[in-house]
């Protein structure tokens, strides 16, 4: 299986909310196979839809380190229905944001909801790391980049470096 090209900043397609999931079958299986082994060659912990050009409701994630093997989730239309408490997630990374990592602001505890791989209703806590994972990838689904919630400045500087790379590339 070949992994899919993953869409970068300052890709438009990154930056529009997702249609939900309406179908799981056969061929949306294919899709989240193919999305996890995107994500595991990257490698990252975490992949929505929207960054390798899928406009569907769907993430994958796994936060387990190499050592302790995989394991592998997967959320279809997610929603977090609650959230409370701030961390600090640091150095923040994103695989359609290279070469850029920041501190970010996020939410410590929060209440997901959403489907399993197999159309079923999952509801659940998360805190601290896998909390901070979620709310990236579900930024990601409403089309905002972890960039959107660090300072202008620093989004400035990485813009401009970003505009300059693809100057140089001749893009
Ligand atoms: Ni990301």
């Amino acid at each position: 299986m070949s992994p899919l090209e993953i869409l970068t900043f300052p890709e438009e397609f990154l930056r529009n909310p997702v249609r939900p999931v309406e179908q799981i079958d056969g061929v949306l299986q294919t899709v989240i196979d193919r999305m996890a082994e995107t994500m595991y060659q990257a490698p990252g912990v975490g992949l929505a839809a929207i960054q390798v050009g899928l406009d569907k409701s769907l993430l994958v994630y796994d936060i387990t380190s190499k050592e302790n093997g995989r394991d592998l989730h997967v959320l279809i239309n997610p929603r977090i229905i609650a959230q409370e408490g701030q961390i600090i997630s640091e150095n923040e990374g994103c695989l359609s944001v290279p070469d850029f990592r920041a501190d970010v602001q996020r939410f410590a505890h929060i209440l997901v909801e959403g489907l399993d791989r197999d159309g079923k209703p999952l509801r659940f806590e998360a805190e601290g790391f896998p909390a901070v994972v979620l709310q990236h990838e579900i930024d990601h689904l409403n089309g905002i980049l972890f960039l959107d919630r660090i300072s202008a400045l620093k989004r400035q500087l990485y813009t401009r470096r970003v505009k300059k790379q693809l100057k140089h590339q001749g893009a």
